[in-house]
């Protein structure tokens, strides 16, 4: 047999192989890819008045609106969604408390090291959760937990 032959007998056993598996072992798929995510994306208004009123605007990059709305005081606006790779899709908010006015990501690949690991993933998927926290505060926007206010990230 020639050389040529051997490699394509070899290359198309490879081949078949890639091709059983990718046919039959769809969850082998899943649980090996280690960069897919579960994410908890929460913005908490932790002002301390309800005048002015926090209007929140969130969209994601593939279009994925989670609504134009005021946040009461005390209150917060969540979503969940799958990441994959780690940062996409991302998620922009547009934040408005009169006068004042931002708009950045609360979700891209730089805030996903940021975000904590959180509960409420389904055991058997074997799919990592994390959780985003956003607070609104008076003086700018920080991440922590449900409890802790955490590090600053953006000034009004
Ligand atoms: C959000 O809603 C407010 C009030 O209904 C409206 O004035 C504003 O144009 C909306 N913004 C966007 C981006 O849809
Ligand atoms: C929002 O954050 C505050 C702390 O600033 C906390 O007391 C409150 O329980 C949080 N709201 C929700 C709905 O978790």
């Amino acid at each position: 047999m020639s050389t040529c032959k051997v490699v394509l007998k070899i290359s198309l056993s490879v081949s078949f192989f890639f091709l059983f598996c990718f046919l039959s072992c769809p969850s082998y798929a899943i649980e090996t890819d280690a960069t897919l995510k579960r994410v908890f994306l929460l913005i908490n208004n932790s002002l301390t008045t309800e005048t002015p009123e926090l209007w929140v605007h969130c969209q994601s990059s593939k279009g994925h609106d989670i609504g134009n709305r005021t946040i009461p005081v005390k209150d917060e606006l969540s979503t969940i969604f799958l990441a994959d790779p780690p940062g996409e899709p991302v998620y922009t908010c547009q934040f408005r408390w009169d006068p004042k006015k931002l708009d950045f990501n609360v979700y891209d690949k730089y805030i996903d090291t940021h975000c904590i690991t959180a509960e409420g993933g389904v055991e058997e998927e074997k799919i990592p959760t994390i959780s985003c926290y956003w607070h609104v505060v008076s003086d700018g926007f920080y991440m922590g937990t449900k409890d802790r206010i955490g590090e600053k990230f953006h000034d009004w």
